[in-house]
């Protein structure tokens, strides 16, 4: 079956096709266009504009995606949670496709689509930046002629073996999920004010270092040393599977504020800037490590997924990899590949694709569905 996917939750406009057969997956388009450049001149994100660039990209996006590709089986789409003018974009342009070409539809939660998301083994794409305007599109598996898109290089998909413990972290959400099966979710923990990815991107903009911030602080970190500052380590031993990244966030206020007191920040040594970005991640990596291998043995989860944007941080991978394997006997951990951490629409076909085999979706002649930006 081929499934064709839209995602326009924040600023990334996204259409994949992925076709899969018996448990295997090909992928025929991955197409994503970014406002995230134009949102850096303002700091973070400007829900108007990202709105407005997803009404722009959406079907030169969804035409480079479909060109070769004749028919699709099924429309799977992000109705939430996100922005809601930016979601109603891709769910009013899938509704119409959805009742135009006579396929169904399946409504795919934004979190569940980065969950799977590292079930898509050894995808990797080669990005191809074609100029759009301000931004770029990076387009993948786009096919040269048909003849190519018959060529079959299908690889198989990850399994999961249940129960499963699912930490999603990214720029809107911190979550740790308990999945019993595929499509049954549980969330036994999440962060009670800034999400792990807004955490970074505040502190960054402390530090004046421009948007997003984990990639650049994450990158600056790897020059310092993490145990040179420090930070708290909120609700480490809390009991529960929350979380609670405002306060790391604040220590790094008032350290700036002192700091600043003495010497302006581009006074500062590279030093000093290093060792702020490595103490501060550690101190976020620190607690959602604890917290997700105290909650897989409580649950004696038998795999572990890590999904969501942070998940593209090699500190945070690397350190949970190393607890799950000092301190989990036989659990799996998936990963997904960096290229697939970011908000992409493979992950949400691959979302409809479970929901497919569970016939968990609308017919075409179902308008009603509607974004959610609190789903
Ligand atoms: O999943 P995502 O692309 O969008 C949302 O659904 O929110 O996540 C974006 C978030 C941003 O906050 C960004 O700063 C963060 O992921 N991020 C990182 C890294 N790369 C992206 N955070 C820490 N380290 C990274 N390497
Ligand atoms: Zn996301």
């Amino acid at each position: 079956m081929k499934i064709l996917g839209i995602e326009t939750s924040c600023d990334e406009t996204a259409v994949a096709v992925l076709k899969i057969k018996h448990g295997s997956f090909k992928v025929l388009a991955n197409v994503i266009a970014s406002s995230v450049k134009l949102q850096a001149k303002y700091g973070g994100i400007v829900p108007e504009v990202a709105a407005r660039k997803q009404m722009e990209y959406i079907v030169p996006v969804i035409e480079a995606a479909l060109k070769n590709i004749k028919s699709v089986d099924y429309i799977a789409v992000t109705t939430g949670p996100g922005l809601i003018t930016s979601l109603r974009v891709g769910v009013e342009v899938a509704k119409t496709l959805s009742y135009v070409w006579r396929k169904p539809l399946i409504t795919v939660n934004h979190l569940e689509g980065h969950i799977y998301s590292a079930l898509l083994n050894n995808f990797q794409f080669s990005r191809r930046r074609q100029g759009f305007g301000e931004q770029a599109i990076f387009s993948e598996g786009i096919p040269k002629d048909s003849s190519e898109s018959l060529r079959d290089n299908f690889q198989t998909l990850k399994k999961i073996n249940f129960p499963t413990l699912a930490l999603i972290v990214s720029g809107g959400h911190t979550q740790l999920v308990l999945m019993k099966d595929y499509l049954k979710y549980k969330i036994i923990g999440e962060t009670l004010d800034d999400a792990v990815g807004e955490a970074f991107d505040k502190v960054a903009k402390i530090l004046g270092l421009g948007y997003p911030g984990g990639p650049i602080v994450s990158k600056l970190a790897e020059g310092g040393d993490a145990n040179r500052i420090r930070f708290p380590r909120p609700m480490i031993n809390s009991g529960d599977y929350n979380f609670s990244f405002s306060g790391i966030k604040t220590a790094v206020l008032y350290l700036t504020r002192d700091l600043k007191k003495k010497t302006t920040v581009k006074q500062w040594n590279n030093e000093t800037m290093y060792n702020i970005c490595a103490s501060f991640q550690q101190a976020c990596i620190d607690v959602l490590v604890v917290k997700t291998i105290k909650a897989a043995k409580k649950y004696k989860v038998k795999t572990i997924i890590l999904g969501g944007g942070v998940a593209a941080n090699k500190k945070l991978r690397s350190d949970l990899a190393q607890s799950v394997k000092e301190k989990l006997d036989k659990v799996a951990l998936l990963i997904p590949e960096i290229n697939l951490t970011g908000d992409n629409a493979l992950m949400i076909a691959l979302a409809g694709y479970y929901k497919i085999k569970e016939k968990k979706f609308s017919d075409f002649s179902q308008m009603k569905v509607e974004a959610n930006l609190r789903l």
